[in-house]
């Protein structure tokens, strides 16, 4: 009898042993490690205030609606957000008598409680643009009626709340030639000067610009640049800036005199200069993992450096910020880690390499 009682209260104590430490239960996720409390008062958009420069972070839909953690830390840190795909045509004009508007308002209400600048980001560009328009047997006339209402539309439904504008991005190829894409074969050339008075009609306060990638530091691609936003200036196409920007991977790290003598002829035209998309891959450098995001640091140490050399450059703006949502990870399969917080949200290297450069530098 005793050994009985004895026998029942050893499986009871094993069950709960069990229990307790989840033996023989499926693997749960880790627990994440706690993400680090940062007062407001040091944040980076606190910082970036004093220095009179936007700081921003590309924001993903998924994330923003269903991670508080996401929006927390993006109201916390950033003082201007740009939405990462809802303003691209696929997803704003899905059909053609159709747009979606649903999203980037949720965006820009989000912005407004949190006292955060919405940057609007393309209007023109060759991907993600719907069906209807790819496969539409338009003429010349229907296309400039298409692309005319669609920026007007969108334009001016967010006048007075988009502060600046991409009206088109990447037109160029890496040889400086324009790229071949429904506006450029359809339309002419003529379609870039178009966009960007169409723009500027629906919202004269905004500020519009070319953005592209590849065209940060003196080259092919950037000369051709340089001289087509000089030729839209001489026609009078009211271009504020140029966006770059700036994917770049460990290894090939900027050079940076070519950087800023690019800024500089930009500058000189009376451009501003807004580095749009920063993220740098970390799979591409050598070392540890601590080593990689220490030159990761490094990098965007200099990069915010060369920005705030120059009066005229006006933003910073990663895209993301977190390495667990990044668009980098989706396209290679391999933890890219190329933003300023970790998967956990744990601020890196390079998010102090930045609170460190604003809070120390002089200029500007
Ligand atoms: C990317 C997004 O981050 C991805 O989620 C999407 O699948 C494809 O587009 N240049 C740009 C951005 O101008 O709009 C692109 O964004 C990245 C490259």
């Amino acid at each position: 009898m005793k050994h009985r009682l004895f026998l029942a209260l050893a499986i009871v104590v094993l069950v709960l042993f069990a229990i307790a430490f989840g033996v023989g239960s499926t693997p749960s996720a880790p627990t994440p490690a706690p993400s680090v409390e940062i007062s407001t008062a040091t944040s980076l958009r606190s910082l970036a205030e004093t220095r009179g420069i936007s700081i921003g972070a590309a924001v993903e839909l998924e994330p923003f609606y269903n991670d508080a953690r996401y929006r927390q830390v993006l109201a916390r840190e950033f003082n201007t957000l740009v939405p990462e795909n809802a303003f691209k045509f696929q997803f704003l004009h899905p059909n053609r008598d159709r747009y979606d508007f649903s999203h980037v308002d949720r965006l820009v209400e989000f912005a407004k409680a949190h006292k955060m600048q919405v940057r609007g980001s393309p209007l023109v560009w060759h991907y993600a643009q719907p069906d209807w328009l790819n496969q539409g047997q338009f003429t010349r006339e229907e296309l400039l009626g298409i692309l005319r209402t669609h920026i007007q539309e969108v334009v001016g439904r967010y006048r007075g709340q988009v502060f600046a504008w991409d009206v088109v991005n990447e037109a160029l190829n890496r040889d400086g030639s324009l790229r071949d894409t429904i506006w450029l074969r359809h339309i002419g050339p003529e379609y870039i000067d178009l966009a960007f008075r169409w723009a500027h009609e629906a919202d004269p306060n905004a500020r519009l610009f070319y953005s592209d990638y590849g065209n940060d530091e003196l080259g092919r691609k950037s000369n051709a640049m340089y001289t087509m936003v000089a030729g839209l200036l001489q026609r009078g196409v009211p271009i504020d800036g140029v966006g770059l920007q700036t994917h770049k991977r460990l290894g090939y790290a900027p050079r940076l005199n070519l950087l800023s003598e690019n800024i500089q002829r930009l500058e000189k035209l009376g451009l501003e200069v807004q580095f749009t998309e920063l993220d740098i891959t970390i799979q591409d450098g050598t070392g540890s993992q601590e080593q990689r995001f220490m030159e990761q640091a490094q990098t965007y140490r200099s990069l915010l450096q060369t920005c705030l050399a120059f009066r005229s450059c006006t933003a910073f703006i990663t895209w993301g910020f977190t390495d667990r949502y990044t668009w980098l990870g989706s396209l290679t399969g391999q933890l890219e880690a190329p933003l300023l917080f970790d998967e956990s949200y744990r601020p890196k290297p390079a998010y102090y390499a930045l609170k460190d450069v604003l809070s120390s530098q002089s200029g500007k």
